[in-house]
C-alpha cells in the first residue's frame, strides 16, 4: 500500500511538473493525472462540451484526453497550414502511433487512421484512382436512385389503409447508407434495409406482402458490427493498455471488441475472396462491373477496369487482400454514420422549418416535371439550387464530422507561436462552422445564406488539404 501511495505521489508530482512547465501554455481546463479533462465533460455530449470550452477559453485552447495534450483550433486562419495541398505538407499525419490501434490490428493500415505517411500515400493513391473516375460518379447516382426506390417500396408495402407507415427514420437512414456504401465499395448487396424491414414487421407479428428472396442472415449483424467497431476504435485509442489490462471490466470490453473485429475482418475477407473468384471466372472478353473492390483487385493487372492508369513507379504491384481489407472496412466505417446522420438531420430541420420544406417542394416538383421520365444524372442535379443550399446549411449547422485531427511531422508556426514536431491538433470543424466571427446568428437554420453568391465565410465540411475526404463528389 505504501509503495502504491508513493508511486501515486511521484507520478502526480511528475505530471503536474510537466503540465506547469509545458511549452506554449494555452488557456484550458486544468487536467487530472491519468484521466485528463474527462470529468469536465460531465453529461454533455462531446460537441456541446467543446462549444462550452470554446466560449470559455477562446478559439485556441488545450484539452487533455488521458495524459495527452491536444490543441483545439476553432478559427480557420489557424488551420491554413494544415489545409495545404502540397505533398511536402507538415500535416500529412492525422494521429500518431497508438499501441491500442496496433492491438486492434489497425495501426499503419487503411487510410483515415493511418499514422504511417508512406503507407497512407500508397493506399490513398489506389482509392482516389478508383473513385475519382467518371464511371464511378455516374454509377453512384444510378444505384442511389435504385436504392431509394427499393426503400420506398418497403414503406408502401408496410403502410396501413390510409397509406401511412409510421417508423423511425433515423434507423432507415443508417440502413440505407449501409446498403449504399457497401454496394459502392464492394459491388455486392448486404440488404440491411430489407433485414430491418423484416425485423420491424416481425416485432409487430406481421410479414412482408412479398417474401424475401435474399439471404438476410448477416445483414443486421454486419450493421451492428460496424457500429461496435467504431466504439472499439475510440475505446482502444483513449483507454491506455495498462488500464485495460488492470481493470477486469475494461479487460472484458477489450475482448468483446477484439471478437467483433475478428468477425468483421472475416466478413470482409470473404467478400474479397469471393470477388477475386468471380473475376477469375469472368471471360476476358466480358467487361467487369465497376466498383471500388474490383478496381483495387484489378489494379496493375491486365484486367484493370480504371480509366486512370498507374503512372508512377511506387504503385506497380497488384494489391494484396490485407491492404484491400484495410481500405474497405475503413471506407465502410467512415461513410455509413456520417451520411446517415446527415440525412436524418436534414429531415429533422425540414420538420422544424415548414417554410423551408414548402420552398423545397416547389423546387423539386418543378424539377421532376422537367425531368419527365428521364432518370437522374449528375448534370441535372446542379439545377437544384435551393436543395443544395439546404444541404449546405444542414452540413454547417449539424456538421456530421465535427472534428478532424493533425499531428505535425515538423516544427511549425501556428497562431503566431512555434510548435514542436508531433504536436497534436484537433480541428474543431463544428467550432468554425458556428464561430460568431464568421456567421450571423450561427445557431439559426437559414439555407438562404447560401443563395447569396458572395458568401465568404469559411465553411468546412470534408476537412481540407491532402487528407481531405476524397469521395466528396
Ligand atoms: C456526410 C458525409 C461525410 C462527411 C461530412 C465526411 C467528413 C470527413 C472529414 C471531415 C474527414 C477528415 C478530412 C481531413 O482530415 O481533412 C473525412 C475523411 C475521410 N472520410 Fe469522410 N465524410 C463523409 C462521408 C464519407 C464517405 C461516404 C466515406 C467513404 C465512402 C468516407 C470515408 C473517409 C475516409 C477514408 C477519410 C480519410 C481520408 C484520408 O485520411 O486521406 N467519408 N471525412
Amino acid at each position: 500500500m505504501l509503495i502504491f501511495l508513493t508511486l501515486c505521489i511521484i507520478y502526480t508530482s511528475y505530471f503536474y511538473f510537466s503540465y506547469f512547465t509545458r511549452e506554449n501554455p494555452l488557456p484550458g481546463p486544468v487536467p487530472l493525472p491519468i484521466i485528463g479533462n474527462i470529468l469536465d465533460k460531465g453529461f454533455d455530449d462531446f460537441v456541446d462540451y467543446t462549444e462550452r470550452m470554446r466560449k470559455k477559453y477562446g478559439d485556441m485552447f488545450e484539452i487533455y484526453f488521458g495524459q495527452n495534450r491536444y490543441i483545439m483550433l476553432s478559427k480557420f486562419e489557424y488551420m491554413q497550414n494544415m489545409f495545404d495541398y502540397s505533398l511536402n505538407s507538415k500535416y500529412l499525419r492525422r494521429i500518431p502511433y497508438f499501441p491500442g490501434l496496433e492491438e486492434l490490428n489497425i495501426a499503419g493500415k487503411g487510410i483515415a487512421l493511418n499514422h504511417n505517411v508512406n503507407v497512407w500515400k500508397y493506399n490513398r493513391h489506389f482509392i482516389s484512382r478508383a473513385l475519382l473516375t467518371p464511371s464511378f460518379s455516374k454509377s453512384a447516382v444510378i444505384w442511389t436512385q435504385n436504392l431509394v426506390e427499393e426503400m420506398m417500396g418497403f414503406w408502401e408495402d408496410g403502410s396501413n389503409n390510409d397509406g401511412c407507415f409510421e417508423t423511425d427514420i433515423v434507423e432507415w437512414c443508417h440502413r440505407f447508407t449501409t446498403d449504399s456504401i457497401t454496394h459502392f465499395t464492394t459491388g455486392m448487396r448486404i440488404h440491411a434495409i430489407e433485414a430491418h424491414y423484416n425485423e420491424l414487421l416481425a416485432s409487430q407479428n406481421r410479414k412482408p406482402k412479398v417474401p424475401s428472396k435474399n439471404d438476410l442472415r448477416d445483414a443486421s449483424r454486419f450493421f451492428k458490427s460496424i457500429k461496435t467497431f467504431i466504439v472499439g476504435i475510440y475505446f482502444f485509442i483513449i483507454v491506455p493498455p495498462l488500464v485495460r489490462k488492470c481493470l477486469p471490466i475494461l479487460g472484458n470490453a477489450s475482448k468483446y471488441h477484439l471478437k467483433n473485429r475478428d468477425w468483421l475482418y472475416d466478413f470482409v475477407d470473404k467478400i474479397i475472396k469471393q470477388r477475386r473468384k468471380e473475376i477469375e471466372y469472368t471471360p476476358r472478353n466480358e467487361p467487369l462491373r465497376f466498383d471500388m473492390l474490383t478496381s483495387m483487385i484489378t489494379a496493375n493487372t491486365d484486367r484493370d477496369i480504371c480509366e486512370i492508369k498507374m503512372v508512377d513507379e511506387e504503385h506497380t504491384q497488384p494489391m494484396n487482400d490485407e491492404i484491400i481489407r484495410g481500405i474497405l472496412w475503413e471506407t465502410m466505417v467512415g461513410g455509413i454514420d456520417t451520411t446517415a446522420n446527415m440525412f436524418s438531420f436534414i429531415v429533422y430541420y425540414l420538420a422544424y422549418h415548414p417554410e423551408v420544406l414548402k420552398r423545397l417542394r416547389v423546387e423539386l416538383d418543378a424539377f421532376f416535371e422537367k425531368m419527365g421520365d428521364r432518370r437522374l444524372d449528375l448534370e441535372s442535379l446542379s439545377d437544384l439550387i435551393y436543395t443544395d443550399a439546404i444541404i449546405k446549411e444542414a452540413f454547417r449547422i449539424f456538421t456530421p464530422a465535427p472534428y478532424t485531427a493533425r499531428n505535425s511531422t515538423a516544427e511549425d508556426i501556428v497562431a503566431g507561436r512555434v510548435w514542436p514536431e508531433g504536436t497534436q491538433y484537433i480541428i474543431n470543424i463544428h467550432g468554425v462552422n458556428h464561430n460568431e466571427d464568421y456567421w450571423d446568428e450561427p445557431e439559426k437554420f437559414n439555407p438562404d445564406r447560401y443563395l447569396d453568391m458572395k458568401i465568404s465565410s469559411p465553411h468546412i465540411i470534408f476537412g481540407g488539404g491532402r487528407r481531405t475526404l476524397s469521395y466528396r463528389t
